[in-house]
């Protein structure tokens, strides 16, 4: 197909970067291995720097292929490829950091790169300040001074998923000229496109729902604009953060289907929600979609529909009873990465780094993901497990 841009999501994703002409009628665009790349004669040399591929840790067919469709769904300027969700991360905070800067991040930010920005940036010499999710624009506006370089989002937030007001923030940052990160992870282009709402930088861990299968790890960064893409192409560059060949493969592969598995996952996470909501042993459910949670509205407004991440406040407290609940899941295992096919139940604590808490007093948190096996099977797994808490 030569031109998908008048196409809705579901046929953009089945041909977004299938280009049979190129390789002998193959559909799919090959594993392409490299890490040498031959420069045909002293003129190629003097010019390998205009080459389309240069050498492998730069890129190749195969991570140009995913780039280019993620970027098209994202109607970015360009995107990049990198080595996890982790790595595009801090390569977009790298792109702006530096010494004395400010950088505006959620307290509902993923925990390892808060990590990143405690124990490595600060030494730096750069200023993370943590904002609330659901700051409003008074407070957001007096957090502001010359030395801020990114505000970053996060939407909706790791473990407590409120989902943030994208407007207000892009108007507020425009006004001071400041660039805008988001993570769209948890939504992906099929259900929010941050760019669109003029976002300037969108970063997803693609080892999650992109690639879907928990057997790959990939992260990608689509940039509104050249000035953009290319500050965060030199770090990601710079750093020699490269995704690996089969990894932009599965990436790819997995658009192919993200629209057909997210709205399974999205329709069983809420499922589960609401009968959670009900559920005696339970104190609160976490859930963008579920009305009354923190940022429900801007949901709504942003969003066109959900996954199956979401998180739930048991009432009990008790270790041992939480072991055995944990213990006695058949179909729920333990795992940090989401977005796979299978559920995934995770016992969390806030860390202490956290400026603000969703619920009051105290409650373990589970995060949950639904996977795609039977609903009904996973009420059952979770309704035989939670009955060890009593
Ligand atoms: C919201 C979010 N962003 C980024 C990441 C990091 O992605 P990766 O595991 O690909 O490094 C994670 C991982 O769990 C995540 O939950």
């Amino acid at each position: 197909m030569k031109d998908t841009k008048d196409y809705k999501i579901a046929t953009k994703l089945a041909h977004l970067s299938s280009r049979p002409e190129e390789y002998n009628g193959l559909v799919n665009t090959p594993v392409h291995r490299a890490s040498t790349i031959i420069i045909k004669d002293f003129d190629g040399f003097q010019n390998c720097f205009q080459a389309p591929y240069r050498y492998g840790r730069e890129g190749t067919p195969s991570s140009k292929a995913f780039e280019q469709a993620v970027a098209t769904l994202d109607n970015a300027y360009n995107a990049i490829a990198t080595s996890s969700g982790l790595a595009a991360i801090i390569s977009v905070l790298n792109a702006y950091a530096r010494p004395g800067k400010t950088l505006l991040l959620p307290d509902n930010f993923y925990g390892f790169s808060r990590g990143y920005c405690q124990e490595t940036l600060a030494e730096f010499g750069v200023n993370c300040k943590y904002y609330t999710p659901m700051i409003d624009e008074e407070d957001l506006r007096a957090m502001i001074d010359d030395s801020v370089s990114l505000i970053y989002l996060e939407s909706p937030g790791s473990l407590t998923y409120e989902v943030q007001d994208i407007g207000m923030f892009v108007k507020v940052a425009q006004e001071f000229n400041i660039p805008t990160a988001c993570d769209n992870s948890w939504a992906t282009p099929v259900n929010f496109k941050p760019l669109d709402h003029g976002i300037d930088i969108s970063i997803i861990s693609a080892t999650k729902y992109i690639s879907g299968h928990s057997d790959a790890m990939l992260g990608v960064v689509s940039c509104k604009d050249k000035e953009t893409y290319e500050r965060v192409l030199k770090t990601v560059r710079q750093s020699g953060n490269c995704p690996g060949s089969e990894e932009v493969y599965f990436g790819l592969r997995g658009l192919r289907t993200l629209d057909v598995r997210l709205a399974r996952h999205a329709e069983a996470g809420l499922k589960l929600a609401r009968w959670l909501q009900s559920h005696d042993a339970v104190k609160t459910v976490l859930h963008p979609a579920l009305e009354g949670s923190a940022g429900h509205e801007n949901w709504k407004k942003y969003f066109d529909g959900a996954s199956g991440v979401f998180a739930v406040v048991l009432h009990e407290m008790d270790c041992k009873k939480i072991e055995k609940f944990l213990n006695n899941l058949n179909i729920f295992q333990m795992g940090f990465s989401w977005g796979g096919y299978e559920s995934l139940i995770f016992p969390e604590q806030l860390s202490d780094w956290r400026i603000s808490k969703p619920w009051d007093g105290d409650g373990y948190l589970m995060r949950v993901h639904a996977g795609l096996e039977n609903m009904d099977d996973l009420q059952a797994d979770l309704e035989q497990a939670l009955n060890f808490l009593k």
